[in-house]
């Protein structure tokens, strides 16, 4: 009998997050440009990722190319989620719950015990993927984004530092690998 050779229970390809590099901002703009109806200045990233002493950000690999980024600001006690993005081909593969994880993660090694985002009101799975992790919704910026006039949910999330959140996020970081 032939060798099966894609059998119908081999696991998808997991993600491999890594620090993002200034070789990966053409991939990141790739993704971010087909992600987003606005889109930060050409050289956004590459300031970020080489005068930002606050900033951090990370790629996500699979199939051999880059598939998901994100990055967070860590000042002190807070935290800032400023951009989180998959390849549309990916979504839905839990590869956006484990940037963000990544994310948390980083915030809590460099001290963080809250977490912020801005997010827009119409963007219902982000907002989805924001409160399985524990944020909800503080205030609302009225017009936030130029593009349509929409408003921004600002959604918090905290005490990562306590005893509470770590059980949270063992028992999410459990269920996707
Ligand atoms: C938001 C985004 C990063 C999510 O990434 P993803 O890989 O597709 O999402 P995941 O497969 O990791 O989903 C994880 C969780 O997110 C939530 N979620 C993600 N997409 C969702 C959708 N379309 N509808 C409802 N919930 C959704 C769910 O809670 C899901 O968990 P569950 O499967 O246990 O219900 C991705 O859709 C994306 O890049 N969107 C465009 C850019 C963007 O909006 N970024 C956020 C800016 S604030």
């Amino acid at each position: 009998m032939k060798a099966e050779l894609t059998p119908s229970h081999a696991q998808p390809e997991p993600l491999e997050i890594v620090p993002m590099t200034a070789a990966d901002i053409p991939d990141v703009l790739r993704i971010e440009r087909a992600s987003f109806t606005t889109t930060w200045p050409s050289d956004a990233f590459y300031n970020e990722l080489t005068t930002n002493k606050l900033a951090h950000y990370y790629v996500g690999r699979a199939d051999g190319k880059i598939v998901a980024y994100g990055g967070i600001w860590v000042i002190f006690e807070d935290s800032h989620i400023t951009t989180i993005a998959v390849d549309s081909a990916y979504r839905g593969r839990k590869f956006g719950e484990l940037m963000l994880l990544r994310l948390i993660d980083e915030a809590i090694e460099r001290g963080a015990a809250w977490m912020t985002l801005e997010v827009r009101e119409s963007n219902a799975g982000a907002q989805q993927l924001y409160r399985k992790y524990g944020f909800t919704t503080v205030t609302t910026r009225k017009g936030y984004y130029s593009d349509n006039n929409e408003n921004a949910l600002v959604m918090w999330a905290g005490n990562m530092k306590g005893e509470l959140y770590r059980q949270r996020l063992r028992a999410l970081r459990s269920r996707v690998g």
